[in-house]
């Protein structure tokens, strides 16, 4: 059964009767462009064939009912009264629902059953995906507009200021904007974005090192604090505002980790907007050469990586028809991304599964994906 049945089937178990729609909602991964996003730099990601789905039951009135297959829970809570309770999947939902009331939106009630199969914790962007999908199952409940970019922001808000985690906006934007077959490359300043085609003969591989990120908060917001302080060194607010040839001409005054961390994201959304032009070229050789860099800027320069991430990527780099491999997402462990020629994908994924399980004695996951559509009513 597929996951869309599989969502629905929950709904009526555990409601009765039919939804009225089921929304989805992609986790994505991230090509090239990491780090970048909160220095209001260039990320390229593309939304997966792993999704959030809601079956959703227009109800009217005040009270969103919830039940979650994953977590085998449910919760309620009322539109017009509600407050933050323990850290909980539903706190994303609630988070969605109180950054739409600060717009102005008139919400509306609904039950619904959610369920799915984007990994949590592994860098693929299953909170984005929560985000996005109760963002949506609202929209078509309260029949407002849907405006991707807004809605978008919605989800970070429900991010950062309810559940507490300060994240960038690349996760909802993809999870909202994607286009199928295609990356997108965004401006995370103006939040323009312009999507790119997956050259064809080329298949993005996901690598799940099956190692969860740790402590990776505390270091994610120490890393954006390093960079606010190079930015203010050049006088900057982001560092995206500050040119290679700008930061050349003063890095040695610089303090060693500071300049290290201002190098990863200057020389990344260089990086960065040439595998924009690459991939429409259909040069995947320059891709893959510019996944690699990305990925020894942010082992050496920025420091995210780990030894599970740096051996998965080794392993790929290794294998033939691998143009190029890096860690993708926050880092600290979770998922490496490689660009695999079509046609050497099922080797590819045998070989690296074996040789990391017999290095590492982990379990790893390595699919490959697909580009999906971004949030939407099935
Ligand atoms: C996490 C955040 C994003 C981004 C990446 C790193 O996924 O949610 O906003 O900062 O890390 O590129």
């Amino acid at each position: 059964m597929s996951i869309e049945q599989d969502v629905v089937s929950l709904f009526h178990e555990t409601y009765g009767g039919e939804p009225d729609i089921v929304v989805r909602a992609p986790g994505r991964v991230n090509l090239i462009g990491e780090h970048t996003d909160y220095n209001g730099g260039f990320v390229l990601p593309m939304a997966i064939n792993r999704a959030m789905y809601i079956a959703v039951r227009y109800m009217g009135g005040e009270m969103v009912e919830l039940v979650s297959g994953d977590f085998h829970h449910s919760a309620k809570f009322n539109l017009n009264d509600f407050e933050y309770q323990n850290p909980h999947w539903c706190e994303y939902i609630k988070g969605v629902a109180h950054a739409l009331k600060q717009r102005g939106l008139p919400l509306k009630g609904w039950e619904g059953a959610m369920m799915g199969n984007v990994p949590r914790g592994s860098g693929l962007s299953s909170s984005a995906a929560l985000e996005l999908a109760a963002a949506k199952a609202f929209s078509e409940v309260s029949d407002f507009n849907w405006d991707p970019v807004d809605m978008a922001v919605v989800g970070q808000e429900a991010e950062n200021n309810w559940v507490g985690v300060n994240c960038g906006i690349m996760d909802q934007m993809i999870s909202s904007c994607a286009q199928a077959g295609h990356a997108y490359l965004l401006d995370c300043r103006s939040l323009e974005g312009q999507q790119v085609p997956l050259p064809e003969g080329l298949k993005i591989v996901i690598l799940d090192t099956a190692t969860r990120r740790g402590l990776v908060d505390s270091a994610y917001n120490e890393r954006r604090e390093q960079c606010e302080e190079a930015a203010a060194f050049f006088g900057c607010e982001l560092l995206r505002d500050v040119s290679p040839e700008q930061f050349e001409a003063r890095a040695e005054e610089l303090p060693e980790l500071t300049r290290k961390r201002a190098r990863h994201v200057i020389t990344e959304d260089v990086r960065t907007l040439a595998a924009a032009e690459a991939m429409r070229k259909g040069d995947g050789e320059t891709l893959g050469r510019l996944m690699d860099e990305s990925h020894i800027s942010l082992r050496d320069d920025f420091e995210v990586s780990n030894d599970a991430l740096n051996r998965m990527v080794a392993i790929a780099r290794s294998q033939p028809g691998c143009l190029g491999a890096r860690m993708t997402g926050a880092g600290f462990g979770g998922c490496a991304v490689a660009l695999v020629k079509e046609g050497f994908e099922d080797a590819f994924t045998e070989t690296v599964v074996a040789r990391y399980k017999e290095e590492s004695g982990l379990e790893p996951a390595v699919y490959v994906t697909e580009a999906t559509q971004g949030a939407m009513r099935l």
